[in-house]
């Protein structure tokens, strides 16, 4: 996620039990564009313990190839096209979100990315359709047919229309058609909020696997947690972090931050959807207007009067909404 999945991100989520891999932050494509070394510094001496897969946007088929071979032999574990993202800016180029309104383009993408990776997983990210009151009713069969057709590895569907940004309903039904349609495995995406969340869409729809994006920000025991009640042929127990856990979160995160409100904000702009069934931690921690302003609120909501032995919420309370600047 934007600004969010940085590598010292990544490693402060391993610690807490990581997921079985990571995807970076999306990676946008020109003619002219060539790995961060910091990203291909990363991928290098990659030490969360898990594959970190590199997410590319863009529709220049030659440059997306030319891409996705540079990323495979910097080592990345795979190479994921992103079909999902919703920001205006982005999808008027025709990339994210908007390829979904040109299917031969996606079908010609996959098709040389799977040349240029013959060894290397190639995997897709996508929304379910660009805008379901208008777009053409077998939209979502025909991206199905062509994933199936190009042989690709994995497919994540992000369970809205990229019109529904982050806030539509989601729609499971669309993961379960793609679990039926596509030889691959295929994950669930999108309000995957708690393991409990997770084994309920796991039974409905026989997806291979969850992907979990802010939910995992608010609650980086999540992946942990979904392995646990996994365990034990579905009924292990779950561990259950206090808010003492979550305020040492917030410190590792300020770090990660780098000391920047900005960037810790947008960070706890998530965690504070889990803090209070009232929205007073978000509300006041987007007011404070200096590091140490920002931590004392922290410290009075998460652990001030022994607060700090009280169980962390599975889930985010309801009507307690973060405003992710992504949504511009
Ligand atoms: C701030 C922000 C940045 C995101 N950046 C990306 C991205 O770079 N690539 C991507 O595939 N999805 C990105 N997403 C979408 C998430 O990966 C995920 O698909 C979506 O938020 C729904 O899942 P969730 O409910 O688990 O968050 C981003 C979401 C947010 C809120």
């Amino acid at each position: 996620m934007q600004d969010l999945t940085t590598p010292a991100f990544m490693r402060l989520v391993a610690a807490r039990g990581a997921p079985d891999f990571f995807v970076t932050e999306f990676v946008r494509v020109h003619a002219t564009t060539r790995p961060e070394p910091e990203l291909a510094e990363f991928l290098a001496r990659n030490d969360t313990g898990r594959p970190v897969v590199v997410q590319l946007i863009g529709e220049d088929i030659a440059a997306m190839t030319r891409a996705a071979r540079e990323f495979a032999a910097l080592g990345a574990a795979g190479v994921d096209l992103n079909l999902g993202c919703p920001a205006p800016k982005v999808f008027r180029k025709n990339v994210g979100g908007g390829l979904l309104r040109d299917l031969p383009r996606v079908d010609a993408l996959l098709a040389a990315l799977r040349d240029a990776l013959p060894a290397t997983p190639l995997s897709v990210k996508t929304r379910t359709g660009f805008d379901h009151r208008t777009d053409p009713s077998d939209l979502f069969d025909r991206l199905l047919e062509i994933v199936a057709r190009r042989g690709v590895d994995l497919l994540a569907v992000h369970a809205r229309d990229v019109r529904g940004l982050y806030r539509s309903p989601v729609d499971y039904s669309f993961v379960a058609r793609a679990v039926r349609a596509v030889p691959c495995p295929v994950f669930a995406n999108g309000e995957i909020s708690s393991a409990e969340r997770a084994a309920g869409v796991v039974a409905a729809t026989g997806c291979a696997g969850v992907m979990c994006g802010r939910h995992a920000v608010r609650n980086p025991w999540l992946f942990r947690q979904i392995r646990e009640r996994f365990a034990a042929g579905g009924g292990g127990a779950v561990f259950t972090p206090t808010l003492a856990d979550v305020r040492a979160y917030i410190g590792e995160l300020a770090e990660v931050a780098g000391g920047s409100v900005g960037a810790l904000k947008k960070f706890l702009n998530f965690v504070g959807t889990g803090v209070d069934a009232q929205g007073r931690f978000l509300a006041e921690m987007r007011r404070a207007p200096d590091l140490a302003q920002l931590l004392a609120v922290c410290d009075a909501h998460l652990v001030a009067g022994g607060r700090g032995a009280e169980p962390f919420s599975p889930e985010p309370y309801a009507g307690v909404v973060s405003r992710p600047n992504c949504e511009a």
